[in-house]
């Protein structure tokens, strides 16, 4: 497969993601428990940015989201903080750094507006754990789910984040795209199935 582009979601491009989910969900079990209506969870929070990975049909193969987190309202001012959720890779175009273009758009975005970001893992997720400790995440906790997964068994989670970096201080790894263009895609497994609603 040729390297599919990373853009900015359309709301015209709801209904590719939404079967791209559906694969995902299919293979990989995420997210554990199938939303009772996936439009409006890739939709909400509404998110402050979402971008795709298309590929050259125009198909949706990967996506990811980004959502602020208001201040407390009683507390102190904190510093800008936003979630990085809906992240997911169709198992086909896996192995192709699309996970990690994807993640650095979030990164982009929070680089710009002085923003730290911070995401959730359900406890399983052993590809996504790697994508994100590869690129720079540290896991900062544990905690259990306030929800169950589907079979009622209590789900444990781990906390990341990302402090943003100031301008100029952007020391670029090797591409991953380079380091991966001669891998065929889907030459891994996702890394199991316990990766949750986040
Ligand atoms: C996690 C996921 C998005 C990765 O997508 P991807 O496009 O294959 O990821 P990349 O090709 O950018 O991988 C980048 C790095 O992540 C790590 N990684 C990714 N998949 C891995 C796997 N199956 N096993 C081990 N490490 C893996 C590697 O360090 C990899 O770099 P390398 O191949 O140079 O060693 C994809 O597997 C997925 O959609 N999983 C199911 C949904 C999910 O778990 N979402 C996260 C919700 S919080």
């Amino acid at each position: 497969m040729n390297r599919p582009a990373v853009r900015r979601r359309r709301a015209t491009d709801l209904d590719g993601c939404v079967a791209a989910l559906a694969e995902v969900h299919r293979v990989d079990g995420y997210p554990l428990n199938w939303p009772a209506d996936p439009h409006r969870w890739l939709r909400e929070p509404h998110p402050a940015r979402a971008w795709v990975a298309v590929d050259a049909d125009a198909a949706v193969v990967g996506h990811v989201a980004v959502h602020r987190i208001p201040d407390q309202v009683d507390g102190p001012p904190g510093r800008p903080t936003a979630e990085v959720a809906r992240l997911f890779v169709v198992p086909k175009a896996r192995g192709l750094a699309l996970g990690s273009a994807l993640l650095d758009r979030a990164r982009q975005w929070a680089d710009k507006r002085a923003t730290d970001l911070v995401l959730e893992l359900a406890a399983g997720g052993t590809a996504a754990a790697a994508l994100y400790e590869r690129a720079g995440w540290r896991c900062v906790g544990t905690s259990t789910a306030p929800w169950a997964a589907p079979d009622g068994s209590p789900v444990s989670l781990r906390h990341y984040t990302l402090r943003h970096r100031a301008p100029g201080s952007d020391v670029a790894p090797a591409s991953t795209a380079r380091r991966r263009a001669s891998r065929p895609a889907a030459s891994r497994s996702s890394g199991g199935s316990s990766t949750s609603i986040s």
